[in-house]
C-alpha cells in the first residue's frame, strides 16, 4: 500500500556553535501515520520538531508540507498551513480556565485577538466543548488550568494544538512527567483524538511500551539524524536500538 506523503524533511542542517543537532536530516511521513521518534537525551529529537514546526530555521534544507516548501516560515504561519504542536512542558494560560486556553489557541491562530471581545461570545465555543468531549476534559471545562494535574495540563496543551485542526500534529514527549500508569490513559484519549479527526502525527517518546502500543512505525535517532526506521516491532529488537537507545 502506498500513502501519500504528508510531510518531507531533506538533508536538514543546523549546527548550535560546534554541536550538529540536525546532521543532514531526512525522514519522510505518510498521510495517517502514526509515527514515534526514539533516541538518546541530545540526539536532536526536539530539534527537528522545532524546525518542522518554525521555531528554528534550519541553516541548508527543506522541509515540505503536502507538497509545498514551508521552510523557515515563522511558527504561527505554520500552524495556519495546517501543522499542530505540543511541547514537552505544556504551554499553558495557567491562570485561565480550560476553555479559554483552547479558545486563546484559536484567536491566536486567526490574528484578530482583540481583548474587547469577551471569550464568552467566541464563535467557536459550540466547537471546542465538542472537543473537550472527544479528549475527555470536558467536566474540567471551567477550571483553572493551573489547578490541575500534570496528566491533564499535557492533554490541554494537545488539545490546544487539535483546536485548530491540524492535519498532521508534532508532540514532543506527550507522556513525560506523568506516572507510568498514566501514560496509556492518556495515549488512548490522544489516538482517539487523532483517528476522529484523521490527523497523522508524529510524537518523541521515551517508553518504549508507548511506542509499541501506539506507533505504526519508529524512527530512531542519533548524532542529528535518523540512523534506523521501520515497524515498531522490528526497530525495538534491532540490537543497536537495543543497545543505544533503549539500554541508555
Ligand atoms: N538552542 C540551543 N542552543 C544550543 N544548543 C542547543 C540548542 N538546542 C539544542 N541544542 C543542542 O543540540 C543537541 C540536540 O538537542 P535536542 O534537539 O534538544 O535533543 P533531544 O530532543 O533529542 O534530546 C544537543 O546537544 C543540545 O544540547
Ligand atoms: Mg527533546
Amino acid at each position: 500500500m502506498t500513502r501519500t506523503l504528508i510531510l518531507q524533511a531533506r538533508n536538514l542542517r543546523l549546527s548550535f556553535g560546534g554541536v550538529a543537532a540536525a546532521d543532514d536530516a531526512s525522514l519522510s511521513i505518510a498521510n495517517g501515520q502514526r509515527m514515534a521518534i526514539i533516541g538518546p537525551n541530545g540526539a536532536g529529537k526536539t530539534t527537528f520538531v522545532n524546525i518542522c514546526t518554525g521555531y528554528l530555521k534550519p541553516q541548508s534544507g527543506a522541509v515540505l508540507f503536502e507538497g509545498r516548501d514551508i521552510t523557515g516560515l515563522a511558527p504561527r504561519r505554520i500552524a495556519r498551513e495546517g501543522i499542530g504542536r505540543s511541547f514537552q512542558l505544556p504551554q499553558l494560560f495557567l491562570d485561565n480556565t480550560v476553555m479559554e486556553n483552547l479558545l486563546m489557541a484559536v484567536a491566536a491562530r486567526e490574528g484578530i485577538w482583540n481583548p474587547w471581545v469577551r471569550l464568552e461570545r467566541h464563535p467557536k465555543r459550540g466547537e471546542m466543548f465538542e472537543l473537550l468531549e472527544v479528549i475527555g476534559l470536558i467536566d474540567v471545562a471551567h477550571r483553572i488550568a493551573r489547578e490541575l494535574p500534570e496528566g491533564m495540563r499535557k492533554l490541554i496543551d494537545i488539545a490546544m494544538a487539535l483546536a485548530l485542526k491540524p492535519r498532521l500534529i508534532f508532540m514532543d514527549e506527550p507522556t513525560s512527567g506523568v506516572s507510568t500508569t498514566e501514560k496509556f490513559a492518556i495515549m488512548d484519549i490522544v489516538v482517539r483524538a487523532l483517528q476522529h479527526n484523521a490527523t497523522t502525527a508524529v510524537f518523541v517518546e521515551h517508553d518504549m511500551d508507548v511506542v509499541s502500543r501506539y506507533a505504526d512505525k519508529v524512527a530512531v535517532w542519533s548524532d542529528g539524524r535518523i540512523s534506523r526506521e521501520g515497524a515498531p516491532d522490528e526497530v525495538l529488537k534491532d540490537p543497536y536500538v537495543l543497545e543505544n537507545v533503549i539500554g541508555v
